[in-house]
């Protein structure tokens, strides 16, 4: 670094478990740059538990903490909190540029508090889109105002960029990274081994998760019923599921599939023993978006509950596919990837769909090269 220029003052910001995992690499690839960068990391808490088990496992703790998440928060709970909190703390520090990723309500609160007080976002995941702003809820409205309130926009793909570009973004703006979950997932993979595990070493086992705010009521219930009748009719395999401590999911998953026997219900894993736990499992059963990511790099079949997805790429990839949230469609596909080999193996191709894994290091690249705006 020349004499005499100023280093800049990034703030990571992290609300929830996924943001946590991505934004993990990024804090480690600012951190090599000290010279350049003065990093805080800033946890919003609107989740008070999983952030801080995800960021352990890569050895980094929250400086600051707004403390916002209660017990069954409401939207308008978590973004008055983050906005007020987020406004008063910009206020009392100075920052050059805020870093927050994806589509949550702290991302979305976050980027809108930037905003107002004239401060660079930056975007990490960026371009994401359903088309539909209602699913899934609330995360599409939330990653469209990050979109229009960015000044820069950390595309994973090609498809993400195409987004950004027809919704008016600045070309010069987006920056076409990859996903830093790829790093995340390398980093694990390398330096890790597999801890024990609750299901059987030498029997196949199906990995769960669970937590989506559109499946709420009737549509959850759908989802439990159809994994219990699954399970009933095949003994021999394990269901392994690390509840989300989302009450909404928590008591049904409790409720309908507690008592099965071949369903093993868990803590929410931390992401060394969750990583592991999709590396060896037969498929993987989901809702979530990271874990579509994740797979591709995996090669690991997952049957998605969704009805459309964000991650049209992990489709085109073959190893994801939509099954919704109706009962009969979950089990016949959950049935069809058991017993027809060739379907199960056209899902299980290893692929960087979502990047090579130096997605963090670019994205570093990108704010060092860069005067914000
Ligand atoms: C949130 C995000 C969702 C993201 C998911 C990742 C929003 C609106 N939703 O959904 O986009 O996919 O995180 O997991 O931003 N709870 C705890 N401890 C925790 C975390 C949650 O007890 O560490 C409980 C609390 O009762 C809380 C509830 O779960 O009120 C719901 O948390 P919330 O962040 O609102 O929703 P998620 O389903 O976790
Ligand atoms: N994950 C984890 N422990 C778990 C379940 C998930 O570490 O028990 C990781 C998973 O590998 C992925 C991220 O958390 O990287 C996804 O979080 P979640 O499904 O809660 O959110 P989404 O990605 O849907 O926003």
């Amino acid at each position: 670094m020349k004499e005499g220029t100023k280093k800049k003052r990034v703030m990571v910001m992290i609300g929830t478990r996924p943001e946590a995992v991505k934004m993990a690499p990024v804090i480690r690839a600012l951190i090599k740059h000290r010279d350049r960068f003065d990093v805080t990391v800033l946890s919003t808490g609107q989740h008070r538990a999983l952030i801080d088990q995800t960021l352990a496992v890569f050895n980094l703790c929250p400086d600051f903490d707004l403390g916002v998440m209660t017990q069954r928060q409401s939207l308008n709970d978590i973004t008055s909190g983050v906005l007020r909190a987020m406004t008063a703390y910009l206020q009392m520090e100075s920052f050059d540029i805020v870093l927050g990723q994806g589509d949550t309500t702290s991302v979305m609160a976050a980027s809108m508090a930037c905003f107002y007080e004239g401060i660079s976002f930056g975007h990490v995941e960026a371009g994401l889109r359903t088309g539909d702003c209602r699913a899934p809820y609330p995360e599409e409205f939330n990653r469209r105002v990050v979109g229009i309130t960015a000044g820069m926009h950390f595309a994973p793909t090609p498809t993400a960029r195409d987004n950004l570009l027809r919704e008016g973004a600045v070309e010069d703006k987006i920056f076409l990274t990859g996903n830093p979950v790829v790093d995340a997932l390398h980093f694990i993979l390398e330096n890790t081994e597999e801890p024990s595990r609750p299901v059987p070493k030498d029997k196949p086992y199906i990995l769960m998760t669970c937590h989506r705010r559109e499946l709420f009521g009737e549509r959850v219930l759908h989802v439990m019923e159809a994994v219990r009748d699954f399970a009933m009719a095949h003994p021999q395999i394990h269901i392994w599921y690390p509840v989300h401590p989302n009450p909404n999911v928590k008591s049904v998953a409790e409720s309908v599939l507690g008592s099965t026997p071949n369903i093993v219900l868990s803590p929410p894993l931390d992401y060394v023993s969750f990583v592991h736990a999709m590396k060896s499992a037969y498929l993987v059963l989901s809702d979530s978006g990271g874990v579509q990511e994740e797979a591709p790099s995996l090669g690991k079949p997952v049957l998605v509950l969704r009805e459309v997805t964000e991650r049209p790429e992990a489709v085109a990839a073959g190893t994801c596919l939509l099954v919704g949230h109706d009962r009969e469609r979950i089990v016949f596909e959950l049935d069809r990837l058991l017993h027809d080999k060739s379907a199960y193996a056209a899902m299980s191709n290893k692929r960087d769909t979502f990047g090579d894994g130096h997605a963090a290091g670019k994205i570093v690249d990108a704010i060092l090269s860069s005067s914000f705006s």
